[in-house]
């Protein structure tokens, strides 16, 4: 089972996660969308394979209250682990993805793809690049 852990106020960021889900189940994998509040960083060491999904938050970080600590809290444990990365944004260039990819690269995650983001609410594309990404995380 693909855990695929997300964190989404106003919830274009939980589409994409559904739609991850979806990617996984079309490459014949198994695949679960959680709430990042529903899931600890310690029960998410313990998997290989794995995505988040994070909106552009603050001034191109991460959500402070729950993602940030959160991955902060898994960043020891992610070397070598086959990752995807996700989410949605307004206004700005993409920032926050690229110093998040940066992050979980310089500890060792192993990205499956490049990540994906949307604006705003995902269309047609961007969902079906979210699916991309499922069906890289079932096959990684
Ligand atoms: C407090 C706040 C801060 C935000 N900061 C950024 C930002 O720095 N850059 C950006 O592109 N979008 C920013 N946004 C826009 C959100 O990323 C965008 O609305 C996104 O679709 C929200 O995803 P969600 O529906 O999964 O919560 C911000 C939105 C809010 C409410």
């Amino acid at each position: 089972m693909i855990k695929v852990v997300f964190w989404s106020q106003t919830g274009n960021t939980e589409a994409m996660a559904d739609a991850v889900v979806e990617g996984i189940q079309a490459a014949g994998g198994e695949g679960k969308a959680i709430s990042v509040s529903d899931i600890s960083a310690a029960d998410l060491a313990g998997e290989s394979v794995f995505a988040l999904g994070c909106p552009a938050m603050g001034d191109e970080v991460l959500d402070e209250g729950e993602m940030e600590p959160f991955v902060e809290e898994l960043l020891p444990s992610v070397s070598g682990k086959k990752i995807a990365l996700f989410g949605s944004y307004d206004w700005g260039d993409g920032e926050w993805m690229r110093t998040w990819e940066g992050r979980m690269k310089e500890a060792g995650a192993v990205l499956v793809a490049e990540p994906v983001i949307c604006n705003l609410t995902p269309d047609e594309e961007g969902l079906a690049n979210c699916k991309a990404l499922g069906e890289a995380l079932a096959k990684a």
